[in-house]
């Protein structure tokens, strides 16, 4: 359960998030979507803590994240699955070390359980005998699904993604999309997504919100949006 009111940011005179107001369910998938620049990649930000607020409060499990010194997020972390919209992979590190690494980071298991975990996950990905090769070795759809393993590798309740269809071509981008929302349902994760990837977005999400300029324009499911009456909200959709 995630859930957002009054946020505002700005940087330096921009103002880039006006009172954004969203409650995110357990288990939902919601994607956040807005034209280039509009906001989406500064609000998720905010729900891993790489910002905080200007005003406004996060909760997060109830605790408001923007009351948060370091040390309580290094246990939150833990529980949240990050996908970077690039540099996504440590490139000195083989598939096998950067799935593990979490798990390596932030748990005691053994070597045998991390690596049957690593196998576990990967196949869920769909990506199998790259374990040895590095990143650079890899296509663009591989490193992201490489990407999204390691992210949920911590069984960890919330996935992040930001734009997880950029760079890639449309099937790649259908493929990772549907994976994203295999992976929710499997681990039952309360996922956010930002993209301006609409068709998938829709097809994937149970809550679509939209931001234009860095306000909140609409929300709900693709029915509900269908009947919001909104010129740009009504033109974006199309
Ligand atoms: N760390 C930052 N410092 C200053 N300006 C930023 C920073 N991050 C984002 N911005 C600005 O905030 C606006 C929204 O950015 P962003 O959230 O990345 O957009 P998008 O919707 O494309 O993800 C942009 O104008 C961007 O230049
Ligand atoms: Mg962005």
């Amino acid at each position: 359960m995630i859930n957002i009111s009054g946020l505002y940011k700005s940087f330096s005179h921009q103002e880039v998030l006006k009172d954004i107001n969203l409650d995110i369910a357990q288990g939902e998938i919601l994607a956040i979507l807005g034209e280039s620049g509009a906001g989406k990649s500064v609000l998720l930000q905010h729900l891993i803590g790489l910002l905080k607020p200007d005003k406004g409060m996060i909760k997060i499990q109830e605790k408001d994240i923007s009351l948060f010194k370091e040390k309580d997020w290094l246990s939150l972390r833990k529980k949240i699955g990050y996908l970077f919209q690039d540099g996504a992979l440590y490139d000195f590190m083989t598939v096998f070390e950067n799935v593990a690494f979490p798990l390596k980071e932030h748990t005691k298991l053994s070597d045998e359980v991390i690596s049957a975990k690593v196998e576990e996950v990967l196949k869920t990905v769909d990506l199998q005998n790259v374990e040895e090769k590095y990143p650079s070795e890899l296509s663009g759809g591989m490193r992201k699904r490489a990407a999204l393993a390691r992210a949920v590798i911590l069984d960890s309740g919330f996935l992040f993604c930001d734009e997880p269809t950029s760079g890639l071509d449309p099937i790649r981008s259908r493929e990772i999309m549907d994976l994203i929302k295999n992976i929710s349902r499997k681990f039952n994760t309360t996922t956010v997504i930002t993209s301006h990837d609409m068709k998938n977005s829709f097809r994937i999400a149970d809550k679509l919100a939209i931001i234009r300029d860095g306000e909140l324009v609409a929300k709900g499911t693709a029915q509900e949006l269908k009947f919001i009456n909104d010129v740009f909200v009504k033109e974006f959709l199309k």
